[in-house]
């Protein structure tokens, strides 16, 4: 992990936030790739999820969350964590972080008895500071997806199956962040809720974990890397009849890196108004304040359902860290030499192609470098730069670490013939091929 934040951090990847000040503990800071990589990682979710698809509608909604939607979700009551504080040195840790009933920071055994802690955050909405009007930093971006069920249906005239997909902040103040960004307090979650007819649930489900470790499998992660566990019934959260946890070998240990959960009736059927007029298996919470009905009418038999949902839930932040990890390689050559190479899947890369001429001041040279970069930039397939550093080893070693998948040189045999040379990350292989092949040249290995 050492030298995987290292490296985050030397090529701008990824920082400690508010580090000037002495940083913040469980938050980060995305760099000038790490921005890149993780947009890229959005990008294809959103992509599988929502474009290659016909079934799934996106939605982008707001953080600040009323306190009533979280209360009928159930995380007003539940969403908490056992919380030991050590009585010698004042640390605070979950409870199931502790060994043998010792503090893992100064080793004391006079510790308190472990008492729930509420992870939400809370904050003041509006001018009045006096506690009454507050609204929670949504702890998943899942709850505004129910919340939005009937506009969303309204306006789209959907009917069972389908989805509705969202990506963005969710803030957790977990009691000890750790492992760099694999548990911090302020993170990313690409979501789905998928909507079906109860009694489909358990197919869908189904379909679901599989085509989920297939897209992780096409983000580079391995299938020796995953592993798959159903949850034991006593660990599912309080909405769920059956999660499975895509399990990552991450550098610290093999944690979740993405949930699957039947979330049943629950989310559509708390979050309604007149829940007495509909069948709704789970047990939810009594709705006082809901005005609005969430069902929908299945065409066929005219009955309104609460629909069953099942939610395949990722994190931003874990899918950097695993692709981070599973694509860092140190090579040895025979010459007992060595390079550091990202062998990111090219989609991912946050640059797509370096240019790099050969002479740093020859106006000619770097003029054609240039017209070539505008021209692959122009396919809009992602960053392409100009690296004018003038030495063309530094920048390939560079570009290895940092993923780009190849590096285009420029010489002064470009301004005669009119080709260029192109190195290819992974080999090393060097190929000359004429400016007019680059853009389909780029385009096919970008693919
Ligand atoms: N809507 C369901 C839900 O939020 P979760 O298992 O609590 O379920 C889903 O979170 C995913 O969000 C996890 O699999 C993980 O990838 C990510 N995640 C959760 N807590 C996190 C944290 N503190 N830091 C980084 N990622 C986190």
């Amino acid at each position: 992990m050492d030298e995987l934040v290292s490296l985050c951090k030397r090529r701008g990847f990824i920082y400690q936030t508010n580090e000037i000040y002495g940083g913040l503990q469980g938050l980060y800071d995305y760099g000038p790739l790490g921005v890149e990589l993780k947009n890229n990682l959005k990008n294809s979710w959103w992509s599988s999820m929502v474009y290659e698809r016909d079934d799934v509608e996106g939605l982008d909604s707001s953080i600040l969350t009323h306190p009533n939607v979280l209360k009928y979700s159930g995380h007003e009551e539940t969403f908490t964590d056992p919380l030991v504080d050590c009585k010698d040195c004042k640390s605070r840790w979950r409870a199931d972080h502790i060994r043998d009933n010792l503090c893992p920071s100064c080793g004391s055994d006079n510790l308190t008895e472990p008492r729930p802690f509420n992870l939400m955050f809370k904050t003041n909405v509006g001018p009045v500071d006096d506690g009454s009007n507050f609204a929670y930093l949504r702890p998943e971006t899942a709850q505004q997806i129910f919340t939005n069920f009937k506009n969303v249906i309204d306006s789209t005239s959907r009917v069972l199956p389908f989805g509705i997909a969202q990506m963005g902040k969710a803030f957790r103040n977990e009691i000890t962040p750790r492992n760099f960004i694999f548990r911090v307090r302020e993170f990313e979650q690409m979501e789905l809720e998928f909507f079906v007819e109860p009694g489909t649930d358990e197919d869908w489900h189904e379909k679901w974990v599989k085509k989920r470790i297939e897209w992780w499998e096409n983000q580079g992660i391995s299938r020796e890397s995953i592993q798959i566990i159903d949850v034991p019934k006593k660990d599912l959260s309080h909405y769920s009849k059956k999660t499975i946890d895509i399990m990552y070998k991450f550098p610290h240990g093999v944690e979740e890196l993405e949930g699957i959960a039947n979330r049943t009736d629950f989310d559509i059927g708390s979050h309604t108004r007149h829940q007495k007029d509909f069948k709704i298996e789970s047990k939810v919470i009594e709705n006082e304040h809901s005005v609005t009905k969430l069902a929908i009418q299945n065409k066929k038999t005219n009955d309104w359902v609460i629909p069953f949902v099942i939610e395949p839930s990722a994190g931003v932040d874990r899918g950097v860290l695993a692709i981070l990890n599973e694509s860092y390689k140190i090579e040895k050559f025979d010459d007992g030499k060595e390079r550091t190479l990202l062998a990111l899947k090219p989609h991912l890369s946050p640059i797509k192609a370096a240019i790099i001429p050969l002479k740093r001041n020859n106006d000619e040279i770097v003029t054609k470098a240039l017209g070539i970069k505008r021209i692959l930039q122009d396919l809009k397939l992602g960053r392409v730069l100009l690296d004018n550093s003038g030495n063309i080893g530094k920048s390939y070693r560079r570009h290895d670490e940092i993923g780009t998948p190849m590096c285009i040189t420029v010489d002064f045999q470009s301004l005669d013939d009119d080709t260029i040379t192109v190195r290819d990350r992974d080999t090393m292989k060097q190929v000359r091929i004429s400016c007019k092949e680059a853009p389909n040249y780029f385009q096919k290995n970008l693919l």
